[in-house]
C-alpha cells in the first residue's frame, strides 16, 4: 500500500516519511503543492524527500488554478470570516487537497496523509476534501496518533532514524503563505495584549516607513473577476504578484484578530493581504454602482455563509456551489474600472466607471429633472410611512 503525503520539506513533514514507513509499512509518495509559499529549491526538496525516504517526489504547480478558481469566486462573493478575515490559508487547503487525490489516483495510493495539528482548522478542509472528492482514500493525520509533542522530540525521530533534520531557520511563529496572504500564529502572539513587532510581518512594510507619497492604481474588473492592473491584461497570479509588490510597499492588507476556529477555541492571528485587500476594495467598490439595493443586501447576507462554509473546510458543499452560481448572475455586469489611492496602509477610491452604472447623474442631481419629480416624494412618503403613523395614532389614543 501506498500513501501521498502533503509534504513541505520542514521538520514536521521530513518526520512524517518515516514514521508513516514504520507505523504503516508504506511506500510514501511526497506532494508538494505550489501555491505561491515561495518554494526556493525544487532540486534540493526532492533530495531531501528521498532522503526522509520518500520513494518519489511529486510537485504541481497550482497557482493559476489556485487564483482562477478558488480566490477569485470567493473575492466576487464579498467572502469575509468574522469581518475581518480575508480567508487566505482556508481558500488554499482545497486546491492542495483536490490535486492530493488526482496524485493518489495517478500513483494508485490508497491513503492520504498531512502534517495538520489535531487543534485547529486545516486537518478539517483536508479532510473534508478528501471525503468530497474521493470517500475511499483513508487518511493519516500522525500528529493525532503519535507522541512525539515538541520540536526536540521530533529532532530525536529524526536523527533515530537517520533523516536529515532541515538546516533552514525556523520561525517562531506559525506560519503560513500563499500568492493571496502570510499568517502568523503563535509565540507572543499568544496573548492578545501583545502588539506584533515590526519585523515580524514580511510581505509589507509598517505604514509609518511608507512612502510620503501616495500611488494610485486602476484595476480593470469584468463581471466581479479583476483582469488588469494599470491598463494591463495579466493573468489572475501575474495580477496578484503584482499588487503583492504595489501593496507591500504601502503598508496595505495588515490584520490583527482574534477568530473562532472551527474546532471551537479561539485564536489570535495576524495577516498580511497586501494584494488582496487592493481587490476587494477594488470590487466592493464597482459594485456600488452596478448592483442595486435589495440585490446588494442579498448578496451581503449570502457572503456570511458563503465565508463560514470556506472557513470550515466545506468548499465542495452543493451549497456553496450554488451560491456561487448565484454571485456569478448576480456580479454579471459589475464590470468597468476602479482607481483606488494607496497611502500609508490606507486604501480610498479615488474614481469608479462602468458601462453598466446604475448611477444616473440626470437624475440623482440636485436639479430637477424630467423623470425624477420632487413632487412625487410627498405621496411616496405618505403611503411608505402609513404604519408608522397608524402606530402613533394608536399611542396617542386618536
Ligand atoms: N487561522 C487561519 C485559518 O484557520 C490561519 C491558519 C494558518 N495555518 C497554518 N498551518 N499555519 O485559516
Ligand atoms: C494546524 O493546527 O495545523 C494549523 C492551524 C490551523 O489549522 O488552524
Amino acid at each position: 500500500n501506498k500513501v501521498v503525503l502533503a509534504y513541505s520539506g520542514g521538520l514536521d513533514t521530513s518526520v512524517i516519511v518515516p514514521w508513516l514507513r514504520e507505523n504503516y509499512g508504506c511506500d510514501v509518495v511526497c506532494f508538494t503543492a505550489d501555491v505561491g509559499q515561495g518554494i526556493k529549491e525544487l532540486e534540493g526538496l526532492e533530495k531531501k524527500a528521498k532522503a526522509s525516504g520518500a520513494s518519489q517526489l511529486v510537485v504541481k504547480d497550482l497557482k493559476e488554478e489556485f487564483v482562477r478558481d478558488f480566490i477569485y469566486p470567493c473575492l466576487r462573493a464579498g467572502a469575509i470570516y468574522e469581518r475581518k478575515y480575508l480567508l487566505g490559508t482556508s481558500m488554499a487547503r482545497p486546491v492542495i487537497a483536490k490535486a492530493m487525490v488526482d496524485v493518489a489516483n495517478e500513483v494508485g495510493a490508497d491513503a492520504v496523509s498531512h502534517g495538520c495539528t489535531g487543534k485547529g482548522n486545516d486537518q478539517v478542509r483536508f479532510e473534508l476534501t478528501f471525503f468530497a472528492l474521493n470517500p475511499k482514500l483513508n487518511v493519516v493525520a500522525p500528529w493525532r496518533e503519535w507522541d512525539i509533542t515538541g520540536r526536540e522530540d521530533a529532532i530525536e525521530y529524526a536523527k533515530k532514524h537517520n533523516v536529515p533534520v532541515p538546516v533552514t531557520k525556523r520561525s517562531i511563529y506559525s506560519r503560513d503563505r500563499n500568492l493571496w496572504h502570510l499568517s502568523h500564529e503563535g509565540d507572543i502572539l499568544e496573548d492578545p495584549t501583545n502588539e506584533p513587532t515590526k519585523d515580524m510581518y514580511m510581505l509589507t512594510v509598517d505604514p509609518e516607513d511608507a512612502p510620503n507619497n501616495p500611488e494610485y492604481v486602476e484595476i480593470g474588473i469584468e463581471s466581479g473577476l479583476p483582469v488588469s492592473c494599470n491598463g494591463r491584461r495579466l493573468s489572475p497570479a501575474s495580477l496578484l504578484d503584482v499588487l503583492n509588490e504595489i501593496g507591500g510597499r504601502h503598508g496595505i492588507g495588515r490584520v490583527d484578530m482574534v477568530e473562532n476556529r472551527l474546532v471551537g477555541m479561539k485564536s489570535r492571528g495576524v495577516y498580511e493581504t497586501p494584494g488582496g485587500t487592493i481587490l476587494f476594495a477594488a470590487v466592493q467598490e464597482l459594485e456600488s454602482l452596478t448592483i442595486d439595493r435589495e440585490s446588494m443586501q442579498v448578496k451581503d447576507s449570502l457572503a456570511l455563509k458563503y465565508a463560514e462554509l470556506v472557513y470550515a473546510g466545506r468548499w465542495f458543499d452543493p451549497l456553496r456551489e450554488s451560491m456561487d452560481a448565484f454571485m456569478e448572475k448576480i456580479t454579471k455586469t459589475t464590470t468597468g474600472s476602479v482607481i483606488l489611492k494607496l497611502y500609508k496602509g490606507s486604501v480610498t477610491v479615488a474614481s469608479r466607471k462602468s458601462p453598466y452604472s446604475l448611477y444616473r447623474k440626470d437624475i440623482s442631481s440636485f436639479e430637477n429633472s424630467l423623470i425624477y419629480d420632487q413632487a412625487d416624494a410627498a405621496g411616496f412618503i405618505r403611503l411608505y410611512g402609513l404604519p408608522t403613523r397608524v402606530r402613533s395614532m394608536l399611542k396617542q389614543g386618536i
